[in-house]
């Protein structure tokens, strides 16, 4: 990867970038003048979708991240720190197994435990080898793509009104949000915002899209961006949907 950038320009990373809401964000996020590195575990995928941002004239550099595998963490945040002298933001957008159609009865634990290690797991990993270089940033923001669907609260949350759906998603996804209420309280005081964010359901595949009511993925994608935007006396420790405050 990457020449150090101008100074001038704030630098971001998102995970599981090479499609989706992911990209998206990293096209906003570089379309506001920062500096994104595109992270995704496929190389081909990865370069081929920062290679279509550069061509839009973006500042957007690949690296491999694998969230689920500590080597692969541990080698990016060696390659940022020899690149960059700090991170501002960092969206951990990467996720997997929308388990639809299987029950906390019946769901393949080796499935759940997959789905932990990279939904849960992968963040916090990530987020403790990233840690040093978003200390360095005067304005850090940590973002972690959240679902409504792994709520108490939400209107289509799956856990206090006896869905029996996406048993491993959703729970990952609920263990996400308090991890996110642990980091913020611990990086209280450093700058270093934290927060969850649902993009809301959005039409970011073909099986998305037949979801009545999908929204674009620029709109799913903006929702996300709003938290990693914020001023230095934003909120931390919160779960937001557009810039709202969602139930958890
Ligand atoms: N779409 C929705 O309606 C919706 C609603 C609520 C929340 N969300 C959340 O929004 C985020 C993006 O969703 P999406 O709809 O864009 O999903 P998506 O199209 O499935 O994208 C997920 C991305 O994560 C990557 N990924 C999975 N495992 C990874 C790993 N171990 N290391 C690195 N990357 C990995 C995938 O890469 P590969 O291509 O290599 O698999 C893919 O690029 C997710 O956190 C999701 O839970 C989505």
């Amino acid at each position: 990867m990457a020449q150090k950038p101008p100074s001038s320009a704030p630098i971001a990373l998102v995970t599981g970038a090479s499609h989706g809401i992911g990209y998206e964000v990293a096209r906003q996020l570089a379309q506001r003048g920062m500096t994104v590195v595109l992270t995704a575990r496929d190389d081909a995928r990865g370069t081929t979708a920062a290679t279509q941002l550069n061509d839009a004239g973006l500042d957007v550099r690949f690296m491999t991240l694998n969230i689920a595998d500590d080597a692969s963490v541990q080698q990016a945040a060696a390659q940022l720190a020899q690149d960059f002298s700090h991170l501002d933001v960092l969206v951990n957008n990467a996720a997997t197994n929308f388990d639809y159609g299987d029950t906390v009865l019946e769901v393949d634990l080796a499935q759940v435990r997959e789905t932990f290690e990279t939904n849960l797991l992968g963040t916090w990993r990530v987020t403790r080898a990233f840690l040093p270089l978003l200390r360095q940033s005067a304005h850090g923001r940590i973002v972690n793509v959240g679902s409504g669907a792994g709520t108490f609260g939400a209107p289509e949350g799956m856990l206090a009104n006896f869905v029996p759906n996406l048993p491993a998603y959703t729970l990952s996804k609920l263990a996400l949000n308090g991890l996110t209420l642990k980091m913020a309280a611990e990086l209280q005081g450093t700058g270093i915002l934290v927060n969850s964010v649902c993009p809301g359901t959005t039409a970011s595949s073909p099986e998305m899209e037949s979801i009545p009511g999908a929204r674009p993925v620029e709109q799913g994608a903006a929702s996300i961006v709003w938290a990693a935007l914020l001023p230095d006396d934003g909120p931390t420790g919160g779960f937001f949907r557009d810039g709202q405050p969602l139930p958890w």
